[in-house]
């Protein structure tokens, strides 16, 4: 049976964090649902990826220098990464929030992924259309106070700005899991609100990418 394969990426820059504890979790359910998997971790955390620098944002900037070959040279990790995310039947991402949205670390990865032409191309109309076959994400939020439901205190910029993000390439099929008011829980309380999310988690979603 070929394995299922999970892209997990990690965000924190703790060791020992909340979101890494949940991603970590999700994988482990994922691991008892399907069986055999390849499971490739991305340690965003630990191991940022450098910000967009000139030669990739010229390579971005208009239609004609996207063929260059300075260009190419240039897409070199975002062509990585996004291979990374084609071989790949699933992806689980651990993030926290910060400052309502998603880390910086985060936003650098997306910055690769979300390539006009590779991964994305536009409609007749204008709209970006996603290039890659679409597969589940689950999203793991680890979150010092509460930003969705009845209790929300704060906006919440980072799963609408996933959403939009992530459909531009195709994926639109996101689960968000969110482990919320880390700074007032105890111990006891995280892994039961923990337990909790996971036990919820939808696992019966169609693995449809090319590959199978
Ligand atoms: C720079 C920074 C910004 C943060 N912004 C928010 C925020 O907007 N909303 C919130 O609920 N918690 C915020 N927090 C708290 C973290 O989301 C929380 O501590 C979370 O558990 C961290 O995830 P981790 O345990 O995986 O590192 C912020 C923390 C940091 C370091």
């Amino acid at each position: 049976m070929t394995p299922v394969r999970i892209l997990h990426i990690d965000c924190s820059p703790r060791p020992e964090s909340h979101s890494r504890a949940l991603s970590a979790a999700i994988v482990a359910r994922l691991r008892d649902a399907h069986g055999a998997t390849h499971v490739t971790h991305r340690d965003l955390g630990l191991h940022p990826i450098a910000h967009p620098g000139a030669a990739y944002a010229t390579a971005l900037s208009s239609p004609a220098n996207m063929t260059s070959p300075e260009s190419v040279e240039a897409c070199g990790m975002s062509e990585a990464l996004i291979q990374e995310v084609e071989a790949a039947d699933m992806l689980v991402i651990g993030t926290p929030m910060n400052n309502f949205t998603v880390p910086s670390v985060l936003k650098a990865w997306i910055d690769q992924i979300l390539r006009m032409g590779r991964s994305m191309g536009v409609t007749a109309t204008g709209e970006k259309a996603g290039l890659l076959a679409d597969k589940p994400v689950y999203v793991g939020i680890a979150s010092g106070g509460v930003f969705t439901g009845d209790h929300a205190k704060q906006p919440d910029f980072l799963t609408p700005y996933l959403k939009a993000a992530f459909a531009c390439v195709g994926l639109t099929s996101l689960q968000f899991l969110p482990l919320q008011a880390t700074a007032f829980l105890d111990d006891q309380q995280l892994d039961d609100h923990r337990n909790a999310l996971i036990a919820a988690m939808d696992i019966n979603r169609p693995i449809t990418t090319s590959r199978r």
